[in-house]
């Protein structure tokens, strides 16, 4: 649990290798606002504070998907695969490549998550199906807490369905994350309307924990407004942070536009981390913060921050535990799999050395087939075995083969239960 980051800290650049380079197990909160896959691109308001602020919304497999993170997935997620696989075929393949992007993202923010850590995300209803099945497969469905609806009004021209005026949050929180239920309280209907007249008992309430419904929202002009296409209200963010951590904790939010969490955090007295692609953010944050009267230039005030106290950096932090670069498949439960040093092979590379050198055969059932189509990649150790990534580890399967292996069997237990099943070819 070793930090490597700075408190008021804004990286710029994206996201993956600044993620990739924070310690496992660090953070108390990850509050964060992705791209929703609209299809759009998003610009600020003009004479805005964050005018000239762009950002695309789209995505295709050809244009945003690295093999190295399906080489990841596929090695070691396979539940994360099979989400962004259903996609490709129920949704397309541009739902699959945002899947893909955001899930790789993802893994590394469970990484980063401490035991007792909490993370909200925040979606609309164009992936929410998609990303709360993504969520599960790496957070945990145990671990899912609530599908917060964030309710707002506006004009919205609607011929054939009802206007579209929610988001959704989706709040996920590992067994021992804090959950200030008294810090979020709200006054209670019947005690807004007075329904109660005794004053003991009005004194006493505490007011209602609010549900998962939240209708939190700024005004067209409200001081808070800085322009920027997607700036969500300080409201909503504020309320998460005071219920999932406690002062001076850590919060960290990889997609923070114009600083709403980084605010809300500072107001709050966490520690933050921002990190944003968009260039002007780290202004922003120093603007938003003046404004606030959080912050000021040198000399201003003995009170307040100074500019120069709000670190920025477009290098990546370098992490400082002992972690393989890569997204560990079960945290720290699992054994610790250090790959052999030396540069890693991608999945195409492997299928065809194991082709060159064993032929286009199934190693579980030693059926042989005359298409490569045929044969999966896999573990002979598996990985939550502690087998590795590495081509010493590795073989092709028939697909019914890697179903009765699963992620359960070593290579030899595959080829008893085959022997058991009658299933292998010689025997046949
Ligand atoms: C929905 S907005 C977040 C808005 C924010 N909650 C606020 O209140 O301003 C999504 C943000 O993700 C940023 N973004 C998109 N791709 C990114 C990447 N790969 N790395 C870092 N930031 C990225 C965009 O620049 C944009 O600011």
């Amino acid at each position: 649990m070793l930090l490597n980051v700075t408190n008021r800290t804004l990286f710029h650049g994206d996201n993956l290798p600044f993620l990739r380079g924070i310690n496992s197990n660090t953070i108390h909160l990850i509050a964060t606002d992705p791209p929703f896959n609209k299809g759009r691109d998003f610009h600020a308001t003009p004479d805005s504070l964050a005018a000239g602020a762009r950002f695309e919304d789209r995505w295709s497999w050809d244009n945003d998907v690295h093999q190295d993170w399906v080489d990841q997935i596929q090695d070691d997620w396979p539940a994360v695969w099979a989400v962004i696989d259903a996609a490709r075929v129920a949704a397309g393949e541009d739902m699959a490549a945002y899947l893909c992007w955001l899930g790789v993202r993802l893994l590394e923010m469970y990484r980063v998550l401490r035991d007792d850590g909490s993370i909200y995300l925040h979606i609309d209803h164009t992936a929410q199906a998609w990303v709360k099945a993504l969520m599960d497969a790496i957070f945990g469905r145990k671990h899912f807490r609530n599908e917060i609806a964030w309710c707002y009004t506006g004009p919205q021209r609607a011929l054939r369905h009802f206007p579209r005026k929610h988001d959704t949050i989706l709040f996920y929180s590992l067994p021992d994350a804090t959950f200030n239920r008294d810090a979020v309280r709200v006054p209670s209907k019947w005690n807004e309307l007075g329904g109660f007249s005794d004053p003991d008992v009005i004194r006493k309430n505490k007011g209602k924990v609010p549900e998962d419904w939240w209708h939190m929202t700024f005004g067209p002009n409200t001081r808070e407004r800085v322009g920027y296409p997607t700036q969500k209200p300080l409201a909503v963010y504020e309320r998460i942070i005071k219920a999932s951590s406690n002062e001076g904790d850590f919060v960290l939010d990889p997609f923070c536009g114009c600083a709403t969490t980084p605010i809300a955090a500072e107001r709050l007295g966490r520690q933050w981390v921002g990190i944003d692609i968009w260039d002007k953010a780290h202004q922003t944050v120093i603007d938003r913060l003046q404004k606030e009267g959080l912050a000021g230039p040198e000399g201003a005030s003995d009170r307040l921050m100074t500019f120069g106290q709000i670190g920025y950096s477009t290098v990546p932090p370098i992490r400082s535990d002992d972690g393989d670069t890569a997204a560990p498949i079960l945290k720290t439960k699992q054994k610790r799999i250090n790959e052999p040093p030396g540069p890693k092979m991608t999945r195409k590379q492997m299928v065809d050395i194991l082709i060159e050198e064993s032929g286009m055969h199934c190693a579980g059932c030693d059926r042989a087939f005359d298409d490569p189509l045929y044969l999966q990649l896999d573990h002979k150790t598996p990985r939550a075995e502690g087998g590795l990534n590495h081509i010493s580890n590795r073989m092709l399967l028939c697909g019914p083969c890697n179903q009765i292996k699963s992620d359960k069997l070593t290579l030899n237990g595959l080829r008893a239960e085959n022997q058991k099943r009658g299933r292998m070819a010689r025997s046949a």
